[in-house]
């Protein structure tokens, strides 16, 4: 039978702003995630334009993706800027010892990253090299990126670009906990308090430090980077993948069953509790919310696709990662107030993908069309909502059957994302809606026969975003069935 769940969304009492960053895509030197998925060179098979494929920035384009955080990751902290500018032919070809230990061409260097940016129509969130560079490395960089004038300035506009670039953000390493120099708590406060204070901006213009934050629930080191570093910075990372069979990521990306399902939900749930622990401890010192909790990575980890190369991360996306998308997004308007930016890991070809490529062919994935479905949250105003919902169970996970949210967008439309956990049982939400006047409801569903479907190159339409005729609205009540499995997006009008 249909299950029953009630809502209110509180219309009456709007909350902070989603912010547009929240739907920031990071893009790594990992595996396919740049070349190959991004870069193409003038490979003329493929489309480009200036070297990025024109079908996946298209596609990207489409997402109006808002910030693109590069070039990592565990990438960034031995990345030196230097050798990704000038004549292609001169730079260093390196061993990208992080991931899969192939060469790294340099191709893809500041030059061709803010191109990229331009095309998507992105900002650019630089992440500085922390573990084995030195703040003077890192202060030439930013530098050399923003600087209207002087001999970096110079050597800029000598290699292409005149006008300084924009960079709006900027990150204080990675990682610092672990690959970005395995650092304890104190020495990384103090570390980057160091390193901030040589990130300048030119007159007239702001550049918003990221301080590398914690591991999942690893609260002291949020107690820690707050309390002694909060004078240097205007954000605070999390980390905190969903690793469904705990690390070292195992579970397959696309052959699962029902207990790999509720497990790798409950997995993704955690990131409430997370949050709100993180939250807690930095209203702690900073109660007025300066500083963001910038969760600038998120997303499944699983095995890796059989047969792929080890170390590039690529796994397929089902059904399952839509939920786990659209479940996240939901958490994230509950913590509007503090989480300003966060970034899915990652854009292309690697761990929660948006796009994934093969050579020529480009598929999009079932988490790129719940970010598509989520546009309208970007810069609207969070509605609370009060839920009530069912236990979704499979063996020892639990979850609430309903995620949901709400937002009303600057043009005062209302939008309800909500998703059903509950692979096996539609559930009816009876939904109250004060201070908000509407009177009709259109809406968008992402489902699929089976929790398992993927998109693949030769059936892209597996796992697509389809009108959704089961809400009515009458009497300030919004009544919605979800069906089994699937995300919803609901506009009010
Ligand atoms: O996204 C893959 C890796 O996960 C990143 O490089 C690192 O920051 C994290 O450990």
């Amino acid at each position: 039978g249909t299950l029953t769940a009630t809502a209110t969304v509180r219309g009456d009492t709007p909350g902070a702003t989603y912010d547009r960053r929240v739907f920031t895509q990071f893009a790594e030197h990992l595996g396919n995630g740049i070349y190959g998925g991004l870069w193409v060179g003038n490979d003329r098979k493929i489309p480009n334009t200036r070297g990025f494929r024109n079908d996946v920035v298209g596609a990207l384009k489409g997402l109006g993706v808002p910030v693109i955080r590069w070039p990592g990751g565990c990438f960034a902290d031995e990345y030196h800027w230097r050798e990704g500018i000038g004549p292609k032919a001169k730079r260093p070809v390196k061993i990208n010892t992080h991931w899969g230990g192939v060469t790294e061409p340099n191709t893809v260097g500041t030059h061709e990253f803010m191109d990229l940016a331009e095309q998507v129509g992105a900002d650019a969130y630089i992440s500085g090299n922390v573990g084995n560079g030195s703040p003077q490395e890192m202060a030439e960089w930013v530098e050399y990126m923003t600087s209207p004038a002087g001999t970096l300035a110079d050597e800029r506009a000598k290699n292409g670009r005149k006008e300084p670039w924009k960079v709006p953000l900027f990150g204080v390493g990675n990682e610092l906990w672990g690959c970005g120099g395995n650092m304890r708590a104190p020495y990384a406060a103090d570390v980057t308090r160091r390193y901030a204070t040589f990130i300048k901006a030119p007159a007239g213009t702001r550049i918003l430090k990221v301080a590398s934050g914690a591991n999942s629930d690893d609260y002291e080191w949020t107690e820690t980077m707050i309390r002694d570093a909060s004078g240097q910075i205007d954000a605070l990372s999390l980390h905190y993948y969903t690793v469904p069979g705990g690390w070292a990521p195992s579970m397959s990306p696309s052959k699962f069953d029902e207990a790999g399902w509720a497990e790798t939900l409950a997995e993704t749930w955690r990131m409430d509790e997370i949050i709100t622990k993180h939250s807690k401890i930095m209203d702690k010192y900073d109660p007025n919310k300066r500083i963001w909790l910038a969760i600038d990575e998120w997303g499944t980890w699983y095995g890796q696709d059989e047969g792929t190369h080890p170390g590039f991360l690529r796994q397929q996306n089902s059904l399952r990662d839509a939920l786990v998308a659209a479940i996240n997004l939901n958490i994230f308007a509950k913590h509007a107030d503090r989480v300003k930016l966060t970034a899915i890991a990652q854009m292309v070809n690697v761990l929660q993908a948006m796009i994934l490529t093969e050579g020529p062919k480009m598929v999009l994935t079932p988490t790129y069309h719940v970010f598509k479905m989520y546009k309208p949250y970007m810069d609207a105003t969070v509605l609370p909502i009060e839920l009530k919902s069912p236990w979704y169970n499979k063996d020892k996970w639990v979850v609430p059957t309903v995620s949901a949210s709400a937002v009303r967008d600057k043009a005062g439309q209302v939008h309800v994302g909500m998703a059903n956990s509950d692979p096996n049982r539609s559930i009816t939400v009876s939904t109250t809606l004060t201070g908000v006047t509407a009177s009709g409801v259109t809406g968008t569903i992402v489902t699929a026969p089976t929790m398992t479907a993927i998109n693949t190159f030769d059936q892209p339409n597996n796992v697509v975003p389809t009108a959704f005729t089961g809400a009515q609205l009458g009497g300030g009540t919004l009544t919605v069935t979800l069906p089994p499995k699937s995300v919803v997006m609901l506009d009010l009008r």
